[in-house]
């Protein structure tokens, strides 16, 4: 570590980084259109340029060493120098760089890694289809309710149901999941009247007073149901959930919530699709999310972690009977038609698969038990905090939210950037956290193969930025301060 985390910096204002116009982060702005960013911003204060990964840390330009807090995206599931993932993808690089996986023709490792992520799951399902983005495999998900609908003979049941602050991807089809408003604006989504919202699950925000966790899952459940037949059971298709919530605040569903949405969707024959982007290949502790929440998805999405991001990759799971729509409309129209042209692209795929083997051999989803039940213990000691409103999570996923009153919940006058600060003075100290797009949350999603020590050395740099940023708000009395 370099002096950015010494007692002396603490309590300093953010200085953004002086702007050097020569230097990697400016050029880069010069030519790139970065993404999630506001580019005006980003014209004055070019981004970190990162240069090296070195386990569980990433290092910049100037040689500074990150403790990744969220694992880049929620997804170096292996931290950033993984020796054997570069192996395997040097190996089929050797091997075979690139062949298609379309129409009449396939390559060796991807059978393969299908048969392995079928044999991972809780619930039986039929066939895996690949893609590269999470964006995309939701997008194919929201295609397939469509298709699924049609090939039974039930054209009308078409509406796609999934909850507000839920992120499931910016393509058209996932972006119009998606319930996070500011991914919509002057992008003219949804693309059409399809796609429905239903409540978010976080019961520190929208419980009501004296209302129990279960209770409060009842309501959302019973609003569900309203939805639905308010809209015409038989006009619905799917419903979207990502078993924990992840950008939109790392929101974990009250208790029974699950059960209860699932046996409503039964009743109506809506499939359930889980958005395992996140969640999915151990995060929570169970290969997948869903297996955690004791749900029964129809099909579902994984990304992220699949090749612990060291390929873009990203992957569909469907149950028989959504299979079996897709054989019977194969059989009348001639073909499956959609897939991408790297579908199953074999370096993806073959990282993908060793990715996978090596959770089974260092037993990664015993480390995140391990491991994650400290994490989880470090983030609930900030409860008592008088900055915290709610601590909450599962397995290696967490979430402090910060309030500018602890009695009444109220969250920050957004424009004062408290979270911003937070993270900004995390940096400083060393560590990568991020805000979450909903309130004040910081989100933590670590890789898998941290050590206790490590997140010991995460909460002791966390702490340092809290202290900075209680210290600033303090000095600046923001906790009275409400929009006027
Ligand atoms: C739950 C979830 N679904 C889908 C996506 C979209 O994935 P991608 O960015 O790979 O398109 C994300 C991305 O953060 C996500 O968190």
């Amino acid at each position: 570590m370099d002096d950015a985390s010494s007692p002396e910096t603490a309590g300093a204002e953010t200085a953004a980084p002086a702007s050097k116009p020569n230097s990697l982060g400016a050029r880069n702005v010069a030519h790139v259109a970065h993404g999630y960013a506001n580019l005006d911003t980003l014209e004055r204060t070019p981004p970190m340029v990162v240069t090296r990964g070195r386990g569980v840390s990433i290092v910049d330009e100037e040689g500074r060493d990150y403790i990744e807090g969220v694992a880049g995206m929620w997804c170096a599931n292996f931290g950033f120098s993984e020796n054997e993932l570069v192996e395997a993808a040097i190996e089929q690089f050797r091997a075979l760089p690139y062949y298609h996986t379309l129409i009449d023709k396939t390559t060796e490792p991807m059978g393969r890694l299908a048969e392995r992520l079928k044999g991972s799951t809780h619930v039986p399902m039929a066939r895996v289809f690949f893609a590269n983005s999470g964006s995309e495999a939701n997008d194919t998900l929201v295609k397939l309710a469509w298709y699924y609908h049609n090939a039974i003979g039930k054209p009308e049941k078409k509406k796609i149901v999934s909850r507000f602050m839920g992120f499931h991807g910016v393509t058209c089809g996932a972006a119009s999941v998606t319930g996070i408003p500011q991914m919509h604006t002057d992008f003219d989504l949804p693309v059409s009247e399809r796609f429905l919202k239903t409540d978010c699950p976080h019961f520190y925000r929208y419980g009501e007073a004296g209302e129990s966790e279960e209770d409060y899952a009842s309501r959302l459940a019973a609003n569900l149901e309203e939805l639905i037949l308010r809209e015409g059971p038989e006009t619905v298709a799917a419903f979207f959930a990502e078993p924990v919530m992840g950008g939109g605040g790392c929101i974990v569903p009250p208790r029974t919530y699950f059960e209860k949405v699932q046996a409503i969707l039964d009743r109506y024959e809506i499939l359930f699709f889980a958005d395992e982007v996140i969640t999915g290949s151990g995060r929570t502790g169970c290969w997948l999310g869903s297996e955690t929440f004791n749900i029964r998805p129809d099909g579902l999405s994984l990304a992220k972690g699949l090749a612990s991001a060291y390929q873009p990759i990203s992957a569909v799971m469907i149950n028989q009977k959504l299979y079996d729509a897709m054989l019977a409309e194969s059989r009348k129209l001639g073909f499956f038609a959609h897939a991408f042209t790297t579908t199953g692209h074999p370096v993806a795929v073959a990282v993908a698969l060793r990715c996978q083997e090596l959770m089974e051999e260092r037993d990664v989803l015993g480390n995140v038990t391990r491991v994650g039940a400290h994490l989880q213990e470090r983030i609930r000691a900030f409860a008592d905090h008088p900055l915290v409103g709610t601590t909450r999570g599962v397995g290696m996923m967490a979430a402090i939210e910060l309030v500018a009153d602890k009695e009444t919940r109220r969250s920050f006058e957004p424009s004062l950037g408290v979270k911003t600060f937070a993270v900004d003075r995390a940096r400083e100290h060393g560590l990568i956290i991020r805000s979450a797009l909903s309130g004040d949350s910081l989100a933590f999603a670590p890789p898998l193969v941290m050590t206790e020590a490590e997140v010991d050395e995460m909460m002791r740099r966390f702490t340092l930025a809290l202290d900075d940023t209680t210290r600033w708000v303090e000095e600046n009395g923001l906790q009275a301060k409400q929009a006027a």
